[in-house]
């Protein structure tokens, strides 16, 4: 087990046929022939000043939408692709250089890439065999036995005997006793003389991480391996590879573009937007103190609603007829945004039906979502008096108790929890916090 430290990493491609030098220099979208959009940085990195350090033992999502790199920096860490810049270290080895074999990293796709010719078990066994004869103990022992020739000279002479009578090398026995115990850990013993193509999705998934697994690295890594599982799969699977995860304490690095993975399984999450870390936190706290206004929206579902307010010293926030007084922390946070506007962020649940009043918002709902715990709202601003050219205000997701009733078309009104605002600089998009 090991720490995994990732400082100022940089990844560029070279340019593809049609793309020109000149588009990469400004952080733009460039459309490519397929229709597929690529967010390019400063100079046409994908990746971008990365420093993360993943804790020994630690389970860190990393999460992002499609396309902001997360792969990539998987691909790096693990040695299928060239850093740009930067360093990496494992444990207090630099592996910059290091080819994969020898970074002592597992990684699992999210296609699994099960060899199809090869039962489950020989799919498990493989990495097994392929490396230097110390297994798992022998390795720890710190020393590396070589097989001798005598002993493989007797496993080619009784391989065509009948099972029982074959002579089995120390080194068969080691790869035998590591792929049960990690059969029987994810309990796919039954499926062990299987191929591929007779297992259902979960249980090849399985298989895959049955060959990280096996391998016993100091580091994990994961690319949305559960991404072509069904919803309900996909839950207990998750369950499942958090609590591996912890028995075996190894140190992971898991990717999703799913917030609800990310919330559920890491210790902390490293949120990824077009190439730049935006934040690394506790899940939590990355839900009660977003860093800017793309953390906030990405984290929590339905997603944080903006609304475009202006503020007035001492307390006030205005839009049309909307007037609010703030707590007086916030007072003090936003003193310099006197006369300016702001982006108000409020979480569906953190909207309550109430009655007409100044201080509560005028929507219609225009969609009504009943999922038996809960009732999800879509509803459109009613104030006619509301600035909205500043910033474009989206609808207002509400979520509301599923025993009210709500119908499509209802007028309501609905009050901010004041414990639960934030506040963005319309600018830089930067989280303001109460003081
Ligand atoms: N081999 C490559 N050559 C050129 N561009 C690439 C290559 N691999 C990935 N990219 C680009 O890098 C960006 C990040 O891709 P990726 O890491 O796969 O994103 P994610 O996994 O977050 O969806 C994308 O714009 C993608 O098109
Ligand atoms: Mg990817």
């Amino acid at each position: 087990m090991a720490q995994v430290v990732l400082e100022n990493v940089y990844k560029s491609f070279p340019p593809r046929r049609g793309e020109s030098v000149a588009s990469q220099t400004q952080p733009s979208l460039t459309s490519q022939k397929q229709g597929d959009i690529i967010p390019r940085g400063e100079n046409g990195n994908v990746l971008r000043r990365i420093n993360l350090t993943v804790a020994d033992g630690e389970f860190m999502v990393l999460v992002g939408p499609s396309g902001c790199g997360k792969s990539t920096l998987l691909r790096l860490i693990a040695g299928l692709e060239v850093m740009t810049g930067g360093n990496m270290w494992v444990g207090d080895r630099l592996i910059n250089d290091l080819p994969p074999k020898e970074r002592d990293i597992a990684m699992v796709f999210q296609n699994y890439a099960l060899y199809p010719h090869m039962t489950v078990y020989d799919n498990i066994a493989f990495g097994l065999r392929r490396r230097s004869p110390g297994v798992e103990g022998v390795r720890e022992a710190g020393e590396v036995k070589i097989s001798n020739w005598a002993e493989n000279l007797l496993v080619g002479m009784t391989r065509v005997l009948p099972k029982g009578l074959r002579y089995i090398s120390d080194r068969e026995r080691a790869v035998d006793e590591q792929v049960r115990n990690v059969a029987q850990l994810l309990q796919i013993e039954p499926l062990l003389n299987r191929l591929p193509k007779q297992l259902s999705g979960g249980q090849r998934q399985r298989v895959a991480l049955g060959r990280a697994i096996a391998r016993n690295p100091q580091v994990f890594l994961m690319d949305e391996p559960l991404s072509n599982l069904d919803a309900k799969l996909r839950a207990e699977t998750r369950a499942q590879i958090v609590k591996l995860q912890r028995q075996l304490g190894v140190t992971t690095i898991y990717v999703t573009h799913d917030q609800t993975e990310a919330m559920t399984m890491g210790d902390r999450i490293a949120i990824l937007n077009q190439g730049q870390l935006q934040q690394v936190a506790a899940p939590l706290e990355l839900y009660n103190r977003p860093a800017n206004r793309f953390v906030a929206e990405f984290i929590g579902s339905p997603p944080m609603n903006f609304i475009p307010v202006k503020f007035h010293a001492p307390q006030l926030i205005t839009n049309g007829d909307f007037r609010l007084t703030l707590p007086e922390v916030w007072g003090n946070a936003l003193q310099k945004y006197d006369g300016k506007t702001v982006i108000l962020g409020i979480r569906p649940e953190h909207l309550i039906l109430s009655v007409p009043a100044n201080k509560n918002l005028p929507v219609q709902v225009e969609l009504v979502e009943n999922l038996g715990n809960d009732t999800y709202l879509s509803t459109k601003l009613l104030e006619p008096g509301f600035q909205k050219s500043a910033f474009p205000t989206k609808d207002v997701q509400v979520r509301v108790p599923p025993e009210r009733f709500v119908s499509c078309g209802e007028q309501l009104w609905l009050s901010l929890t004041l414990e639960k605002l934030h506040f963005f600089d319309l600018e830089t998009e930067l989280a303001i916090f109460p003081k």
